[in-house]
Formats: C-alpha cells, sequence, structure tokens
C-alpha cells in the first residue's frame, strides 16, 4: 500500500489508455478546492478517473495522455512555492511530480492553455469527460478554438470529441489484485466499526454518539475520510433511505440500520447492518429481519461469473416479495406482484451497485440493452432491505421497521468473496456480541 504501488498501478493504466486510443488525445483534471464558508474549504478529494491515471494527489493538476508512434505524457501541476509550503504543507512541483510519478515532462499548471492548443494540433480526436463542469467544457472548447485560429498555417484541430468515460469506466469496472488489496482494507476497516457499533449501542444514547464511534474507526484505521455520509437511523427514520440528520436519540424496542463505511487509499467501502438497540430482536423484527437476511443470501448466491448484472436482484425480489405476503404485507401470487411491482411500497430501491473509486462507482450495467454479465474481478454491493410505514393495512407489530443489510462481493472465478464479512449479520451473531460488547 505504498506510493510506489499506486504510482506503478496508474503507470500501467496509463499504457492501456495509449495502446487503445489511436491517435487521441485525452485530458483529465483532478477535482477543485471547495470553499466550505469563507476561508475554510472542505477536505480535498481529488478526481476519481484523474488519480486512476496519475496517483497524484494534489488539487490544481491536469494528466495530458498524447497517443502515436511516440507517445508522450505530461503533467500540468502547482510549482513549487516555499510561502505556500509554510502554510499549507508539501508540493511536488513539476520537477519532482514528473520524475517521481513517470511522466516524460511535467509543467506548471499556468502553462496549460498555451500548451494544449499546441498539443492538440494535428490530433483528430479528443477525450475528456464531457458535461463534468461547464467551466471546464468552456475551457476544452477555447482551445480548439485557438488551434482553428492557425488553420491558415495548415494546422487542423481535432473533429471528434469523445466521452473519456467510454474506455475509463470499463477499466475501472475490472479490479486488479492491487485495488482489491485496497477495497479488503476498505472492508475490513468498516467491518470493525460495525463490530464497534453494536458493542457501544444502548438506549438513551443519540445516532450521532454512534456515529461518532464509526468515524473514529474508520480514521484510526487509516481511512481518509467516510466514503459517503453516513446514516445512523433509529426506530422509523430507518424507512427514510437517505436519513442523514443522525441527531435522535435511540430508544428501547427500535432498531438501528446504520449504512457507513470508510474510504481507504481512494476505495470505498458500502456497508449496512440493521441490529435492536437494546440487543435483542422482538419477534416481529426478528421475521423481518431473517427475511432481508435469506433475501441476502439469495442474491450473493446469484453473484458468478456469467450470471447477468440483474440476477441478484431478481433473486433477492422473489423472497422479498413471498416474505410480503407471508408478513401480511401483500396479498395475491407473488408472479402478480412481482410482475405488478406491488413490492416498491415496501422495497423501492434496487439490490445494489458497482463498487469502487466512487461508492457508485464508473460502469455500465447494461451492454447493447441488455444486463451484462458478471466478469471476475468485478465488485459491487448487495444490499436488499424492507421498509414499513405505518399504514391502516400494515399489520402494527410491523410498523416503523427498516432493515438494510448490504454487503461488499467480489466477482471470482468461482463464483464470489464478501469482502465485508467482518461484519456480524445472523440474529444470534448479533444478539451475541451485543450481549457481550
Ligand atoms: N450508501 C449508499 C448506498 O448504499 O448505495
Ligand atoms: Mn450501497
Ligand atoms: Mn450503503
Amino acid at each position: 500500500m505504498s506510493l510506489e504501488q499506486a504510482i506503478e498501478a496508474a503507470r500501467r493504466r496509463r499504457q492501456r489508455v495509449l495502446a487503445a486510443m489511436g491517435d487521441g488525445v485525452m485530458v483529465l483534471s483532478t477535482a477543485p478546492e471547495r470553499v466550505r464558508n469563507r476561508d475554510t474549504h472542505h477536505p480535498y478529494r481529488y478526481d476519481s478517473y484523474f488519480h486512476y491515471l496519475s496517483a497524484f494527489p494534489e488539487p490544481e493538476a491536469v494528466l495530458v495522455l498524447v497517443a502515436g508512434d511516440t507517445p508522450r505524457q505530461f503533467l500540468f501541476c502547482r510549482e513549487k512555492n516555499e510561502e505556500r509550503e509554510v502554510w499549507d504543507g508539501f508540493r511536488f512541483g513539476p520537477e519532482a511530480a514528473a520524475a517521481r510519478f513517470g511522466f516524460d515532462e511535467a509543467r506548471p499548471v499556468a502553462e496549460l492553455d498555451e500548451r494544449m492548443s499546441e498539443l492538440l494540433a494535428d490530433r483528430p480526436v479528443l477525450h475528456y469527460l464531457l458535461g463534468d463542469d461547464p467551466a471546464w467544457d468552456g475551457r476544452v472548447m477555447g482551445w480548439l478554438n485557438a488551434v482553428r485560429g492557425k488553420a491558415r498555417t495548415g494546422v487542423t484541430a481535432p473533429s471528434r470529441i469523445v466521452d473519456a468515460r467510454a474506455m475509463l469506466d470499463e477499466m475501472r469496472l475490472i479490479k486488479d489484485a492491487y485495488e482489491i488489496e485496497l477495497m479488503d482494507r476498505a472492508a475490513a476497516v468498516s467491518a470493525v466499526a460495525h463490530r464497534q457499533a453494536m458493542a457501544v449501542c444502548r438506549p438513551g444514547l443519540h445516532e450521532y454518539e454512534v456515529e461518532a464511534e464509526l468515524l473514529r474507526v474508520f480514521r484510526a484505521g487509516g481511512c481518509a475520510a467516510p466514503a459517503y455520509p453516513p446514516i445512523v437511523a433509529g426506530g422509523a427514520h430507518a424507512c427514510v433511505l437517505h436519513y442523514v440528520a443522525n441527531d435522535q436519540p435511540l430508544n428501547a424496542g427500535d432498531l438501528l440500520l446504520i449504512d457507513a463505511a470508510g474510504e481507504f487509499a481512494g476505495y470505498a467501502a458500502d456497508i449496512t447492518r440493521t441490529f435492536p438497540v437494546s440487543g435483542r430482536f422482538e419477534p416481529a423484527q426478528r421475521d423481518a429481519y431473517q427475511l432481508v437476511l435469506a433475501a441476502q443470501a439469495a442474491a450473493i448466491g446469484a453473484v458468478r461469473p456469467g450470471n447477468a448484472w440483474n440476477a441478484p436482484h431478481e433473486a433477492a425480489l422473489r423472497l422479498l416479495t413471498q416474505g410480503m405476503v407471508d408478513l401480511k404485507l401483500l396479498a395475491g401470487d407473488v408472479d402478480g406482484l412481482i410482475e405488478r411491482e406491488a413490492y416498491k411500497r415496501f422495497y423501492m430501491h434496487r439490490t445494489g451497485h458497482w463498487l469502487g473509486r466512487d461508492v457508485h462507482d464508473a460502469g455500465e450495467y447494461k451492454l447493447n440493452g441488455q444486463w451484462r454479465p458478471f466478469v471476475p474481478g468485478m465488485t459491487l454491493t448487495v444490499e436488499p432491505g424492507i421498509y414499513i410505514r405505518p399504514a391502516d393495512d400494515v399489520p402494527e407489530a410491523l410498523w416503523n421497521i427498516g432493515i438494510r443489510i448490504e454487503d461488499d462481493v467480489l466477482v471470482t472465478e468461482a463464483g464470489c468473496r464478501v469482502l465485508t464479512e467482518a461484519a456480524p449479520k445472523t440474529v444470534t451473531e448479533i444478539e451475541e456480541l451485543m450481549r457481550h460488547g
């Protein structure tokens, strides 16, 4: 997990991009720093695509790959600046950045506009992240116009602009051994955080006190930040899918749904666990919980090479819908209820998504209109749930129960491997851990 490994991985990826690009040019900018209020910034997070191909962590940096017979790799970055480095910390500066990160040339980022009209001259195709940021789109158009302005000197501008996502998303979808190591770390730290949340939870605590335990474990485990805003939702709040206020007291007799995970070296985990605030499931809670757990087992069982992306969702839906009938939430035959999407009243989201650098990671879900097949190296979440709001036609014992169980799964040759197994999820494991801390 050294910077050297990240640099080497990025170098290999740039070679693949250069080989695939023909005579094209690819330009990727990292994320801007964002003001939080007045002169205070949000914690900095680089752009996932830029970092995938550069491993370069600083803001104000742009990667330019020029393919062809003599491929060239450029980095534009901040200059060394003794005064700023005293205030804000180390900067590589172009010279050290080129040497350390393996670029043919690195230049001050202030030279970008001037150099781009030269680098785009006589290049047929420009690849960049179209529509990511209107200001960046405008800047790219400025370069094209600058090249067109030189037409009478015999220079031509790119006539095709290609969304770089098409190529990069397919690469990012299949994780290599190094990426899987990082995802294992993110998963392991996040699983410990969930164990800790179960160990400390008791009635009378506030949701944010449990959130604080999660954040402490993420950071202590080397995660830069949570991979997304943690959801710590007691009782009825669990039926709000993106509840993030996390400011209410936890009540005996309620369930607590926690959807939280850390980001390690740029890779996300994404775990949800649901458990009783006071450590023992009530009978109705247990019935609903066992249903979601069985649906998750069926969905994970459907993750294997060759199966379609939708197979886990369909497996989960069948069990959940049958369970909704058994719990008297729905009436009718299961096929008809699935056909009519009657389950959506209690299960309104899908069973998973790609996972990687971004919590909802890059990659298409369909190819040519068909759900794509799983391939070894893909990583995804499997996260069925049930969310039951109070209503006259709903058995009262089930009111305000919200349950989701979410794990991170790697597709392997043999089937799949659950990366987040260390977070307890059977009723026995949870009750045992909460009894003994
Ligand atoms: N935590 C976001 C999700 O589960 O998709
Ligand atoms: Mn998820
Ligand atoms: Mn989640």
